[in-house]
Protein backbone atom coordinates (compact mmCIF):
# COMPACT_ATOMS: atom_id res chain seq x y z
CA UNK A 1 0.00 0.00 0.00
CA UNK A 2 1.99 2.91 -1.10
CA UNK A 3 1.47 5.75 -3.71
CA UNK A 4 2.29 5.60 -7.30
CA UNK A 5 2.50 9.30 -7.37
CA UNK A 6 5.05 9.74 -10.12
CA UNK A 7 5.34 13.84 -10.56
CA UNK A 8 3.03 17.10 -10.86
CA UNK A 9 2.05 18.75 -13.68
CA UNK A 10 0.57 21.99 -14.95
CA UNK A 11 -3.24 21.51 -15.69
CA UNK A 12 -2.29 24.72 -18.25
CA UNK A 13 1.13 23.95 -20.42
CA UNK A 14 1.58 20.26 -19.23
CA UNK A 15 5.32 20.75 -17.63
CA UNK A 16 6.17 18.03 -15.00
CA UNK A 17 7.48 19.28 -11.62
CA UNK A 18 8.89 16.83 -8.78
CA UNK A 19 6.70 15.55 -5.95
CA UNK A 20 9.32 15.42 -3.61
CA UNK A 21 9.21 19.03 -2.85
CA UNK A 22 7.04 21.64 -1.60
CA UNK A 23 5.46 23.35 -4.27
CA UNK A 24 2.40 25.34 -4.61
CA UNK A 25 1.15 26.86 -8.13
CA UNK A 26 2.83 25.89 -11.11
CA UNK A 27 5.95 28.26 -11.77
CA UNK A 28 5.41 28.30 -15.03
CA UNK A 29 2.07 29.74 -15.63
CA UNK A 30 0.78 30.49 -11.96
CA UNK A 31 -1.70 27.89 -12.39
CA UNK A 32 -3.04 24.50 -10.49
CA UNK A 33 -0.50 21.46 -10.55
CA UNK A 34 -2.05 18.28 -10.55
CA UNK A 35 -0.16 15.01 -9.27
CA UNK A 36 0.03 12.36 -11.64
CA UNK A 37 0.71 8.39 -10.98
CA UNK A 38 2.44 5.96 -12.75
CA UNK A 39 -1.36 4.00 -14.09
CA UNK A 40 0.35 1.80 -16.11
CA UNK A 41 2.23 0.09 -13.25
CA UNK A 42 -0.11 0.63 -10.67
CA UNK A 43 -2.68 -1.80 -13.25
CA UNK A 44 -0.45 -4.45 -13.86
CA UNK A 45 1.08 -4.87 -10.16
CA UNK A 46 -3.09 -3.97 -8.10
CA UNK A 47 -6.38 -5.65 -8.41
CA UNK A 48 -9.26 -3.20 -7.62
CA UNK A 49 -10.95 -6.11 -5.45
CA UNK A 50 -7.80 -5.93 -3.18
CA UNK A 51 -8.91 -2.58 -2.06
CA UNK A 52 -12.32 -3.35 -0.61
CA UNK A 53 -11.03 -5.41 2.40
CA UNK A 54 -9.30 -2.71 3.74
CA UNK A 55 -10.05 -0.32 6.91
CA UNK A 56 -12.76 1.87 5.37
CA UNK A 57 -11.09 5.54 5.17
CA UNK A 58 -9.97 7.41 2.69
CA UNK A 59 -6.63 5.94 2.53
CA UNK A 60 -8.09 2.46 1.15
CA UNK A 61 -7.01 4.72 -1.84
CA UNK A 62 -3.35 4.77 -0.73
CA UNK A 63 -2.05 4.29 -4.41
CA UNK A 64 -4.14 6.58 -5.94
CA UNK A 65 -2.98 9.13 -3.27
CA UNK A 66 0.16 11.50 -3.16
CA UNK A 67 1.74 10.23 0.60
CA UNK A 68 4.57 7.45 0.57
CA UNK A 69 5.30 6.58 3.59
CA UNK A 70 2.41 5.20 5.66
CA UNK A 71 4.11 6.81 8.59
CA UNK A 72 3.28 10.39 7.48
CA UNK A 73 -0.37 10.08 7.20
CA UNK A 74 -2.33 12.30 9.60
CA UNK A 75 -6.07 10.63 9.98
CA UNK A 76 -8.73 10.92 11.86
CA UNK A 77 -10.73 8.34 9.83
CA UNK A 78 -11.68 10.70 7.15
CA UNK A 79 -13.85 9.01 4.62
CA UNK A 80 -16.08 5.48 4.51
CA UNK A 81 -19.02 7.62 4.13
CA UNK A 82 -22.41 6.06 3.33
CA UNK A 83 -23.88 6.23 0.18
CA UNK A 84 -27.43 5.82 1.26
CA UNK A 85 -30.00 4.94 -1.30
CA UNK A 86 -33.23 7.19 -0.89
CA UNK A 87 -36.62 5.97 -0.27
CA UNK A 88 -39.14 8.85 0.50
CA UNK A 89 -37.12 11.01 -1.59
CA UNK A 90 -36.89 9.22 -4.68
CA UNK A 91 -41.01 8.31 -4.19
CA UNK A 92 -41.73 11.78 -4.14
CA UNK A 93 -39.56 12.88 -7.29
CA UNK A 94 -40.79 9.63 -9.19
CA UNK A 95 -36.87 8.72 -9.21
CA UNK A 96 -36.05 5.13 -8.82
CA UNK A 97 -31.82 5.56 -8.44
CA UNK A 98 -31.61 8.76 -6.06
CA UNK A 99 -28.44 8.84 -3.78
CA UNK A 100 -27.32 11.19 -0.91
CA UNK A 101 -23.41 10.54 -0.21
CA UNK A 102 -23.04 11.68 3.14
CA UNK A 103 -19.74 13.44 4.31
CA UNK A 104 -21.19 15.29 7.09
CA UNK A 105 -19.96 12.20 8.40
CA UNK A 106 -16.41 13.43 7.88
CA UNK A 107 -14.98 14.25 11.47
CA UNK A 108 -15.11 17.96 11.82
CA UNK A 109 -18.87 17.59 10.01
CA UNK A 110 -17.72 18.16 6.32
CA UNK A 111 -15.85 16.58 3.21
CA UNK A 112 -13.01 19.02 3.95
CA UNK A 113 -11.51 16.59 5.79
CA UNK A 114 -10.25 14.79 3.05
CA UNK A 115 -8.37 17.22 1.20
CA UNK A 116 -7.26 18.67 4.54
CA UNK A 117 -5.84 15.19 5.52
CA UNK A 118 -4.45 14.59 2.35
CA UNK A 119 -2.35 18.08 2.04
CA UNK A 120 -1.49 17.94 5.73
CA UNK A 121 0.03 14.24 5.34
CA UNK A 122 1.97 15.60 1.98
CA UNK A 123 3.51 18.50 4.28
CA UNK A 124 4.57 16.47 6.83
CA UNK A 125 6.33 14.14 4.88
CA UNK A 126 8.24 17.32 3.01
CA UNK A 127 8.90 18.45 6.51
CA UNK A 128 7.04 21.76 6.76
CA UNK A 129 6.80 23.10 10.20
CA UNK A 130 3.39 24.97 9.94
CA UNK A 131 0.83 25.99 7.49
CA UNK A 132 -1.71 29.11 7.02
CA UNK A 133 -4.99 28.19 5.08
CA UNK A 134 -7.82 31.14 4.12
CA UNK A 135 -11.60 29.41 4.11
CA UNK A 136 -14.74 29.83 4.18
CA UNK A 137 -15.13 28.05 7.81
CA UNK A 138 -15.44 24.58 7.27
CA UNK A 139 -11.49 23.94 5.80
CA UNK A 140 -10.26 26.12 8.87
CA UNK A 141 -12.24 24.04 11.18
CA UNK A 142 -10.54 21.27 9.64
CA UNK A 143 -6.80 22.28 9.45
CA UNK A 144 -6.85 23.50 13.12
CA UNK A 145 -8.12 19.72 13.72
CA UNK A 146 -5.13 17.70 11.63
CA UNK A 147 -3.21 20.55 12.53
CA UNK A 148 -2.94 19.60 16.19
CA UNK A 149 -3.01 15.79 15.66
CA UNK A 150 0.24 16.78 13.45
CA UNK A 151 1.71 18.49 15.81
CA UNK A 152 1.98 21.92 13.18
CA UNK A 153 1.69 25.42 13.95
CA UNK A 154 -1.74 26.38 12.01
CA UNK A 155 -2.46 29.93 11.23
CA UNK A 156 -6.60 29.85 9.74
CA UNK A 157 -7.61 33.15 7.80
CA UNK A 158 -11.27 33.53 7.53
CA UNK A 159 -14.33 35.80 6.87
CA UNK A 160 -15.16 37.63 10.46
CA UNK A 161 -18.67 36.81 9.65
CA UNK A 162 -18.24 33.07 8.94
CA UNK A 163 -20.23 30.76 11.16
CA UNK A 164 -19.66 30.54 14.58
CA UNK A 165 -18.93 27.16 14.99
CA UNK A 166 -16.49 27.46 12.23
CA UNK A 167 -14.54 29.90 14.69
CA UNK A 168 -14.92 27.61 17.55
CA UNK A 169 -13.98 24.56 16.35
CA UNK A 170 -10.34 26.51 15.35
CA UNK A 171 -10.25 28.20 18.93
CA UNK A 172 -10.85 25.04 20.52
CA UNK A 173 -7.98 22.68 18.40
CA UNK A 174 -5.46 25.39 19.22
CA UNK A 175 -5.16 26.91 16.18
CA UNK A 176 -4.26 30.71 15.17
CA UNK A 177 -7.76 32.47 14.28
CA UNK A 178 -7.36 35.65 12.22
CA UNK A 179 -10.88 37.18 11.01
CA UNK A 180 -10.54 38.90 8.30
CA UNK A 181 -12.95 42.04 6.60
CA UNK A 182 -14.05 40.81 3.36
CA UNK A 183 -14.52 37.33 1.77
CA UNK A 184 -12.52 34.13 1.38
CA UNK A 185 -10.01 36.35 -1.92
CA UNK A 186 -9.41 38.69 1.40
CA UNK A 187 -8.65 35.96 3.40
CA UNK A 188 -6.48 34.15 0.54
CA UNK A 189 -4.50 37.36 0.42
CA UNK A 190 -3.58 37.50 3.93
CA UNK A 191 -2.88 33.92 3.89
CA UNK A 192 -0.56 34.49 1.63
CA UNK A 193 1.57 36.96 3.07
CA UNK A 194 1.52 35.74 6.31
CA UNK A 195 3.08 32.69 5.24
CA UNK A 196 5.48 34.47 2.99
CA UNK A 197 6.31 36.36 6.27
CA UNK A 198 6.96 33.45 8.43
CA UNK A 199 8.32 30.66 6.03
CA UNK A 200 5.16 28.88 6.46
CA UNK A 201 3.77 26.73 3.80
CA UNK A 202 0.37 28.35 2.21
CA UNK A 203 -2.36 25.46 1.74
CA UNK A 204 -5.26 27.47 -0.15
CA UNK A 205 -7.61 25.26 -2.11
CA UNK A 206 -6.03 24.14 -5.42
CA UNK A 207 -2.89 26.66 -5.08
CA UNK A 208 -1.14 23.59 -3.51
CA UNK A 209 -1.63 19.83 -5.07
CA UNK A 210 -3.05 17.70 -2.75
CA UNK A 211 -6.26 18.83 -1.32
CA UNK A 212 -8.09 18.12 -4.42
CA UNK A 213 -6.47 14.75 -4.30
CA UNK A 214 -8.10 13.78 -1.06
CA UNK A 215 -11.46 15.24 -2.20
CA UNK A 216 -10.86 12.88 -5.56
CA UNK A 217 -11.24 10.17 -3.35
CA UNK A 218 -15.72 10.97 -2.59
CA UNK A 219 -15.55 9.71 -6.30
CA UNK A 220 -13.20 6.87 -5.65
CA UNK A 221 -15.71 5.58 -2.78
CA UNK A 222 -18.86 6.47 -4.66
CA UNK A 223 -17.90 4.19 -7.62
CA UNK A 224 -16.55 1.22 -5.61
CA UNK A 225 -20.27 1.78 -3.27
CA UNK A 226 -22.16 1.24 -6.83
CA UNK A 227 -20.09 -1.90 -7.64
CA UNK A 228 -17.60 0.04 -9.70
CA UNK A 229 -20.28 1.44 -11.54
CA UNK A 230 -20.65 5.74 -12.69
CA UNK A 231 -24.30 6.94 -11.97
CA UNK A 232 -25.68 9.25 -14.82
CA UNK A 233 -25.04 12.31 -12.60
CA UNK A 234 -23.64 14.10 -9.81
CA UNK A 235 -25.13 17.42 -8.12
CA UNK A 236 -22.16 19.12 -6.49
CA UNK A 237 -22.44 22.58 -4.44
CA UNK A 238 -19.89 24.48 -5.86
CA UNK A 239 -17.51 26.80 -4.25
CA UNK A 240 -13.93 26.63 -5.22
CA UNK A 241 -14.76 23.54 -6.92
CA UNK A 242 -12.14 21.48 -5.58
CA UNK A 243 -14.28 18.95 -5.08
CA UNK A 244 -15.46 18.27 -8.97
CA UNK A 245 -12.37 18.71 -10.26
CA UNK A 246 -10.96 15.89 -7.65
CA UNK A 247 -13.67 13.86 -8.67
CA UNK A 248 -13.25 14.35 -12.45
CA UNK A 249 -9.69 13.55 -12.28
CA UNK A 250 -10.40 10.72 -10.54
CA UNK A 251 -12.58 9.11 -12.88
CA UNK A 252 -10.40 9.21 -15.57
CA UNK A 253 -7.57 7.68 -13.35
CA UNK A 254 -10.18 4.85 -12.72
CA UNK A 255 -11.22 4.91 -16.56
CA UNK A 256 -7.14 4.55 -17.47
CA UNK A 257 -6.60 2.13 -15.27
CA UNK A 258 -9.81 0.14 -16.74
CA UNK A 259 -11.21 -0.19 -13.20
CA UNK A 260 -14.40 1.23 -14.70
CA UNK A 261 -15.90 1.53 -17.92
CA UNK A 262 -18.05 4.16 -19.59
CA UNK A 263 -18.97 7.55 -19.70
CA UNK A 264 -18.30 10.15 -17.06
CA UNK A 265 -21.50 10.96 -14.91
CA UNK A 266 -22.73 14.66 -15.97
CA UNK A 267 -21.14 16.87 -13.41
CA UNK A 268 -23.81 19.18 -12.00
CA UNK A 269 -22.86 22.14 -10.45
CA UNK A 270 -25.07 23.98 -7.60
CA UNK A 271 -24.45 27.60 -6.59
CA UNK A 272 -26.26 30.35 -4.24
CA UNK A 273 -28.35 32.73 -6.44
CA UNK A 274 -25.74 36.03 -4.57
CA UNK A 275 -22.36 34.10 -5.82
CA UNK A 276 -22.98 32.57 -9.19
CA UNK A 277 -19.53 32.81 -10.72
CA UNK A 278 -19.64 29.81 -12.48
CA UNK A 279 -23.63 29.66 -13.65
CA UNK A 280 -22.94 32.91 -15.46
CA UNK A 281 -19.57 31.88 -17.24
CA UNK A 282 -21.27 28.49 -18.13
CA UNK A 283 -24.07 30.44 -19.66
CA UNK A 284 -22.06 32.62 -21.42
CA UNK A 285 -19.58 30.02 -23.04
CA UNK A 286 -17.04 31.82 -21.39
CA UNK A 287 -13.31 29.88 -20.70
CA UNK A 288 -12.83 31.68 -16.85
CA UNK A 289 -15.22 33.32 -14.80
CA UNK A 290 -15.38 36.72 -13.42
CA UNK A 291 -15.35 38.17 -10.37
CA UNK A 292 -18.96 38.47 -8.72
CA UNK A 293 -19.63 41.61 -7.01
CA UNK A 294 -20.87 41.99 -3.62
CA UNK A 295 -21.16 38.09 -2.92
CA UNK A 296 -23.59 37.26 -0.86
CA UNK A 297 -25.48 33.36 0.81
CA UNK A 298 -25.93 31.73 3.93
CA UNK A 299 -24.32 28.99 2.59
CA UNK A 300 -20.68 30.19 3.50
CA UNK A 301 -18.97 27.44 1.64
CA UNK A 302 -20.60 28.98 -1.75
CA UNK A 303 -19.39 32.19 -1.11
CA UNK A 304 -16.54 32.11 -3.25
CA UNK A 305 -16.42 35.07 -5.30
CA UNK A 306 -13.57 33.85 -8.42
CA UNK A 307 -12.83 30.74 -7.92
CA UNK A 308 -8.94 30.30 -8.86
CA UNK A 309 -9.50 26.73 -11.07
CA UNK A 310 -12.89 27.76 -13.01
CA UNK A 311 -11.07 26.66 -16.12
CA UNK A 312 -10.55 23.54 -14.99
CA UNK A 313 -14.40 23.38 -12.97
CA UNK A 314 -15.72 24.66 -16.25
CA UNK A 315 -13.90 22.46 -18.36
CA UNK A 316 -15.61 19.06 -15.72
CA UNK A 317 -18.80 20.35 -16.21
CA UNK A 318 -18.66 20.89 -20.06
CA UNK A 319 -17.11 17.92 -21.26
CA UNK A 320 -19.49 15.12 -19.57
CA UNK A 321 -22.42 17.07 -20.78
CA UNK A 322 -23.13 18.59 -17.36
CA UNK A 323 -24.98 21.99 -16.48
CA UNK A 324 -24.65 24.65 -13.39
CA UNK A 325 -27.32 26.82 -12.06
CA UNK A 326 -28.19 28.90 -9.18
CA UNK A 327 -30.67 28.21 -6.19
CA UNK A 328 -31.91 30.66 -3.60
CA UNK A 329 -30.88 30.74 0.48
CA UNK A 330 -34.58 30.45 1.18
CA UNK A 331 -35.05 27.19 -1.16
CA UNK A 332 -31.75 25.84 0.31
CA UNK A 333 -32.71 26.49 4.30
CA UNK A 334 -36.33 24.99 2.71
CA UNK A 335 -34.66 21.98 1.72
CA UNK A 336 -32.15 21.46 4.79
CA UNK A 337 -35.65 20.54 6.55
CA UNK A 338 -37.13 18.40 2.88
CA UNK A 339 -33.78 16.12 3.14
CA UNK A 340 -34.02 15.94 7.00
CA UNK A 341 -37.64 14.87 7.31
CA UNK A 342 -37.50 12.29 4.93
CA UNK A 343 -34.80 10.84 4.79
CA UNK A 344 -33.22 11.43 8.52
CA UNK A 345 -29.70 13.63 7.13
CA UNK A 346 -29.39 16.86 8.17
CA UNK A 347 -27.58 18.42 5.30
CA UNK A 348 -25.72 21.86 5.40
CA UNK A 349 -27.07 24.31 3.15
CA UNK A 350 -24.80 23.45 0.82
CA UNK A 351 -25.29 19.84 0.39
CA UNK A 352 -29.87 20.71 0.56
CA UNK A 353 -29.04 23.16 -2.47
CA UNK A 354 -27.88 19.84 -4.43
CA UNK A 355 -31.93 18.72 -3.97
CA UNK A 356 -33.11 22.06 -4.67
CA UNK A 357 -31.05 21.52 -7.93
CA UNK A 358 -32.18 18.22 -8.61
CA UNK A 359 -35.80 19.63 -8.51
CA UNK A 360 -35.16 22.08 -10.94
CA UNK A 361 -33.57 19.77 -13.62
CA UNK A 362 -36.01 17.54 -13.55
CA UNK A 363 -38.97 20.05 -14.03
CA UNK A 364 -36.54 21.64 -16.56
CA UNK A 365 -36.46 17.76 -18.09
CA UNK A 366 -32.10 17.73 -17.90
CA UNK A 367 -32.60 15.02 -16.26
CA UNK A 368 -35.45 11.86 -16.55
CA UNK A 369 -36.34 10.52 -13.20
CA UNK A 370 -34.64 7.10 -15.06
CA UNK A 371 -31.38 8.64 -14.46
CA UNK A 372 -29.58 7.58 -11.49
CA UNK A 373 -28.42 10.48 -9.36
CA UNK A 374 -26.02 11.48 -6.46
CA UNK A 375 -26.42 14.74 -4.65
CA UNK A 376 -23.25 15.20 -2.24
CA UNK A 377 -24.24 16.59 0.81
CA UNK A 378 -20.48 18.05 1.77
CA UNK A 379 -21.17 19.32 5.18
CA UNK A 380 -23.42 18.43 8.43
CA UNK A 381 -26.37 20.78 9.28
CA UNK A 382 -25.37 20.60 12.69
CA UNK A 383 -22.72 23.50 11.93
CA UNK A 384 -25.66 25.71 11.17
CA UNK A 385 -27.97 25.20 13.85
CA UNK A 386 -28.53 29.33 13.13
CA UNK A 387 -30.67 28.63 10.42
CA UNK A 388 -33.12 26.00 11.61
CA UNK A 389 -35.77 28.28 13.34
CA UNK A 390 -37.47 27.35 16.65
C1 LIG B 1 -20.17 22.45 3.29
C2 LIG B 1 -19.47 22.90 2.03
N1 LIG B 1 -19.96 22.49 0.85
C3 LIG B 1 -19.38 22.85 -0.32
C4 LIG B 1 -18.28 23.69 -0.36
C5 LIG B 1 -17.66 24.04 -1.68
O1 LIG B 1 -16.67 23.11 -1.98
P1 LIG B 1 -15.72 23.12 -3.22
O2 LIG B 1 -14.56 23.99 -2.87
O3 LIG B 1 -15.30 21.71 -3.42
O4 LIG B 1 -16.46 23.66 -4.38
C6 LIG B 1 -17.71 24.13 0.86
C7 LIG B 1 -16.52 24.99 0.87
O5 LIG B 1 -16.21 25.69 1.79
C8 LIG B 1 -18.33 23.72 2.09
O6 LIG B 1 -17.84 24.11 3.27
Amino acid sequence: MTSYISHLECTVCGKSYPHDQLIGVSPCCEKVLFARYDLAKLGREVDRDSLVCRPDTMWRYAELLPVNDPADIVTLGEGGTPLIKTFNLAKKLGMTNLYIKEEGLNPTGTFKARGVSAAISKAVELKVNGFTMPSAGNAAGAAAAYGARAGLVTKVFMPQDAPAANKKETLVAGADLNLVAGLINDAGREAVAVAKELGLFDLSTLKEPYRAEGKKSMGLEMVQQLGWKMPDAVIYPTGGGTGIIGMYKGFKELLELGWIEGKQPKFISVQAEGCQPIVRAFNDGAATSELWENATTKADGLRVPHPFADYLILEAIRETGGTALAVTDQEMIGAMYEMASAEGIFPAPEGAATLVGLKHLLEQKFLDPNESVVLFNTGSGYKYLDLISG
